[in-house]
């Protein structure tokens, strides 16, 4: 694949502007960067191949060349979109999501952000953001999907049990295919940014329902209950031992099965 073939490929689209590497740092870096020089709304940065790709709590994310999709999309947020920003996250969740489904896979969203399969993470999502002030001017949001099993780092690695698309539909897929699906459903998600079809879907997709859960994060003491429930502003409801319900909002917080 090149710049140009890509180009083609998502050329009934409505992407603003296309940067193709073949071998990048992190597709978020350049697209952070890009947001800061000026990128309209919906630019797109793709790699093959990520060699400091970020994830979420400052993790490493791998991206071997031909086992993965990686890329940064670039948002101007509207003013209704920035009043939700913690929603963002979950539009591209339920983008892939979508596009799963289409495979004929059953996908399940992982608070906030992550998108398994099986109960395994096929997919993270890393979203930044660039403000001037106190004005968010671009989101980034940063999209790792496993296509193929080599995509995965080896089991020392991982913090949570992964898995691949091609794993799970036992044959192979064209992951630009995917790409294109996914930026297409996160265009139809974009529309109805937290209207309640936006949060009915994402409320019926979440994983560990009725499971018990624990909750880390730097600010407070570790949580353990029952995943009870999103509320439309994407916090988490978890119901306590003592019977009470506490919320949990998106942040820097990390989700686990309790028994894990
Ligand atoms: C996570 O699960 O911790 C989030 C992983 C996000 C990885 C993607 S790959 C494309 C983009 N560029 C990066 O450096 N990170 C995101």
């Amino acid at each position: 694949m090149d710049k140009a073939q890509l180009k083609t490929k998502l050329s009934d689209l409505p992407v603003a502007d296309l940067k193709w590497f073949a071998k990048i740092g992190s597709t978020n870096d350049e697209a952070l960067a890009w947001a800061k020089d000026g990128a309209k709304d919906f630019s797109l940065v793709v790699a093959d191949e990520q060699h400091q790709g970020r994830g979420r709590y400052n993790r490493r994310w791998v991206t071997r060349p031909g086992a993965a999709l990686a890329f940064s999309l670039i948002l101007r947020p509207a003013p209704l979109e920035k009043e939700q920003a913690a929603l963002f996250s979950p539009l591209a969740a339920l983008a892939v999501r979508q596009a799963l489904l289409e495979l004929d896979l059953r996908p399940e969203i992982k608070w906030p952000n992550d998108v398994l399969l099986n109960r395994r993470k096929v997919c993270g999502i890393l979203t930044e953001s660039q403000w001037t002030g106190d004005q968010l001017d671009a989101v980034v949001l940063g999209v790792g999907i496993n296509i193929s099993p080599e995509a995965l780092p080896p089991d020392p690695d991982l913090l949570f049990a992964a898995t691949s698309v091609e794993s799970e539909t036992g044959h192979p897929i064209d992951r630009f295919h995917l790409l294109h699906q996914v930026l297409n459903h996160l265009i139809s998600w974009r529309n109805k940014f937290g209207d309640a079809d936006f949060y009915q879907t994402w409320r019926n997709a979440l994983a560990f329902r009725g499971e018990m859960v624990q909750i880390e994060s730097k600010e407070r003491a570790m949580l353990v209950g029952v995943l009870e429930d999103i509320d439309p502003q994407g916090s988490l409801l978890i119901r306590l031992a003592d019977g009470t319900s506490s919320m949990v909002m998106v942040g820097d917080v990390r989700l686990r099965l309790s028994q894990q």
